[in-house]
């Protein structure tokens, strides 16, 4: 069943499996023509990114762009803003903004489909912040607890507790309302992301429909699009998410590492004593997360993760991981080489996607404030 295109005035809290079906504009004969989609996500500069985030949104921001129809708005950008919500080094950062962008255009991102660019270098991103800051919640933001993570404090932490309030800054508290602001400043309808944001999506639709309900219909909410490959876990500690944070780099493969580095950490990742291969993410989380990796990259490989574990039933886990390498390599191979050959091409390529992605974003955004200044008498 297709979902309708949410509007300006929807108050449903729709989240979609990635099926670029529900995509395409349905044929009606309402008098109402479908308002073009609008499709935005991002990812933080924080380094190259690794399986998480390519199976988990990368991959499907391409397919994205490639099947969705042509009247589509398709924006992507490399959020430096957020990155900043904890302490980096300028020198790191400019070279992971960089970074970040050709490895989007080596996964295949394409500038003259998808609009590029720097999150920094469309103001209006923070314009619009500020403004839903001004109606947002701390009763609301502070049940989001990615702060916790970043900040590594246990669950328990709270608020209240003294030296917690010491070190959390104000930027990383109030994260979620940075990311509402990104999306509903290009009036997005859908937004590919991995499970891990699926809080962030519910707050940025928690803020489109109280502005909307406050002031006028300007703002949309919009619709989650979840990959199947929602959450890939850590090849260490295989109870975890992949991320770019965990101090172990065995723990995570990054879309450009060399084929000598992912069979080390493939070959060293935590697996268990058991014989043979079975699908028990609960119990077996080593061998599930490897079965997993291997069914997402390459789903011909058979119809599910439970039928890709039965037909390697009688693998050593030695043998499996050597499959597992194969397929990975497969499927990152021409990342890296487009990767290398994009950071070693006129530094001024780079420059010139992230410019033009700035200036056609910076043009979207202003249509939406205009909209939002308006509705504000401001
Ligand atoms: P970030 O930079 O942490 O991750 C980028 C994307 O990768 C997905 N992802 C994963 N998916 C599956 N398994 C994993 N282990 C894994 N790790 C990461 C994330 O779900 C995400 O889709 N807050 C966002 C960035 C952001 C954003 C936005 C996203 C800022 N503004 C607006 C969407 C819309 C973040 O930190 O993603």
């Amino acid at each position: 069943m297709l979902r309708p295109i949410p509007r300006a005035a929807s108050t449903a809290i729709p989240t979609t499996n990635f099926s670029t079906r529900s995509l395409h504009p349905r044929h009606s004969s309402s008098i109402a023509p479908a308002r073009p989609q609008v499709i935005f996500s991002g990812i933080q500069p924080t380094g190259v990114p690794h399986l998480g985030n390519y199976l988990g949104a990368l991959r499907q921001w391409v397919k994205l762009q490639n099947e969705a129809p042509s009247n589509a708005t398709i924006l992507y950008s490399v959020v430096d803003l957020h990155a900043i919500t904890v302490r980096q080094d300028p020198v790191q950062l400019r070279q992971w903004r960089r970074e970040m962008l050709a490895s989007l255009l080596a996964v295949g991102l394409d500038p003259k489909r998808s609009i590029i660019f720097y999150q920094s270098d469309v103001a209006a991103h923070s314009e619009l912040m500020w403004i839903l800051s001004c109606y947002a919640s701390m009763g609301y933001l502070s049940r989001m607890t990615q702060w916790k993570s970043k900040l590594a404090l246990p669950e328990s932490s709270s608020l209240l507790d003294p030296s917690t309030r010491t070190k959390l800054k104000l930027g990383l508290f109030s994260y979620p309302v940075l990311q509402a602001a990104d999306i509903l400043v290009h009036r997005a309808t859908h937004v590919p992301v991995g499970a891990d944001q699926s809080q962030h999506l519910e707050f940025a639709r928690e803020c489109a429909n109280g502005f909307n309900h406050n002031f006028q219909h300007v703002l949309v909410p919009p619709e989650t699009i979840l990959s199947p490959a929602r959450r890939v876990m850590s090849l260490t500690r295989p109870h975890l998410k992949m991320s770019k944070s965990h101090e172990d780099p065995k723990s995570r493969i990054l879309i450009t590492d060399s084929r000598d580095e992912i069979s080390q950490k493939i070959n060293s990742a935590l697996t268990d004593s058991i014989v043979g291969v079975t699908y028990d993410p609960a119990n077996r989380p080593g061998v599930s997360n490897l079965i997993h990796i291997m069914y997402h990259l390459d789903e011909t490989l058979a119809d599910s993760c439970e039928a890709l574990a039965h037909d390697c039933r009688d693998l050593s886990l030695r043998a499996l991981k050597e499959k597992v390498i194969d397929t990975v390599n497969e499927q990152l191979d021409s990342v890296r080489m487009k990767y290398e050959e994009l950071t070693r091409a006129d530094a001024h390529l780079l420059g010139d996607i992230s410019d033009e992605g700035s200036h056609k974003a910076s043009a979207n955004a202003n249509a939406t404030m205009s909209l939002v200044r308006e509705a504000l008498g401001l």
